[in-house]
């Protein structure tokens, strides 16, 4: 099997012969437990489904994200709120978001503290090794290696250190969202404590790591199911799944689920 036939869905420029489509119990192993559901709204930002339907909204990059399409725009009800740092790109609706869904929000401590200056109250402020119990699962943030201010304008304010975070979810099921970062050693790390089930990982390079980087993150983790992001949103960001794959050509059993913005798997 060519490398580009791992991946599924949604890529442009997919070379004849590799498979199209979205997962499904056909076509792929890539599958998630019954009841979950993760839908992509371009860039870092996900809505990740439980498998009792609570709905989680990962990095609220969404009315001024180029790649969210306009049917998503409204994120509807949510359990609660993830945020790995205090980019605009990950936290530019994150606020409102707060406030019009009412639902807790989940980050590190700096961020937590301007939260309650800008009103927003219900925050589970954190930091990185520890864990901690929101909407009926266990988010364990992590390392990542990238900068973490706040944007305000023509300010930037400091907002704390990056993080990664794995959900675990209560049937077992744990996903890394690695935030925005550079590959690092200590990925074997939360290989050997937290072995992530999937692993969403930045591939788009200038602002984190690129494919090359990413298949050693890959490597490091152990993880056979991985949901490339942070590419393609803006020029700059111009690592592809298809480069990923053939970067990672050796890991054998890898599944990269290239689903593109808009799109859900389960
Ligand atoms: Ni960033
Ligand atoms: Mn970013």
């Amino acid at each position: 099997m060519k490398a580009a036939e791992r991946c599924f869905g949604g890529m442009k420029g997919r070379e004849p012969g590799t498979k199209i489509g979205k997962p499904s119990k056909e076509d792929t192993v890539a599958q998630l437990p019954d009841g979950m559901k993760i839908t992509w709204l371009g860039h870092a930002t996900f809505i990740v489904q439980g498998p009792d339907g609570k709905r989680y909204l990962i990095d609220p990059f969404v009315d001024s994200n180029p790649a969210c399409p306009g049917d998503l725009k409204d994120v509807g009800k949510l359990d609660a709120i993830l945020v790995t740092h205090g980019h605009a790109d990950h936290i530019a609706d994150l606020v409102p978001i707060a406030k019009k869904t009412g639902a807790p929000v989940l980050c590190i401590v700096e961020i937590g503290a301007w939260l309650a200056g800008q009103g927003v109250d219900n925050v589970i402020a954190m930091n990185k090794g520890g864990s901690a119990q929101i909407a009926g699962i266990t988010v364990h943030m992590t390392q990542a290696i990238h900068s973490g201010g706040i944007n305000l304008g023509d300010e930037i304010i400091y907002g704390g250190e990056p993080s990664g975070l794995v959900l675990e979810f209560s049937n077992g099921f744990k996903l890394y969202h690695a935030g925005d970062t550079a590959v690092f050693g200590d990925m074997a790390l939360i290989a050997k404590l937290l072995a992530p089930d999937w692993a969403m990982l930045p591939i788009g390079d200038f602002y984190t790591m690129g494919p090359r980087s990413a298949a050693e993150a890959i490597r490091l983790l152990g993880v056979k199911t991985v949901i490339p992001m942070h590419y393609g949103t803006f020029p700059v960001l111009s690592g592809t799944p298809e480069q990923l794959a053939d970067e990672a050509a050796d890991v054998s059993g890898l599944e990269i689920v290239a689903i593109g913005p808009g799109d859900s798997i389960g």
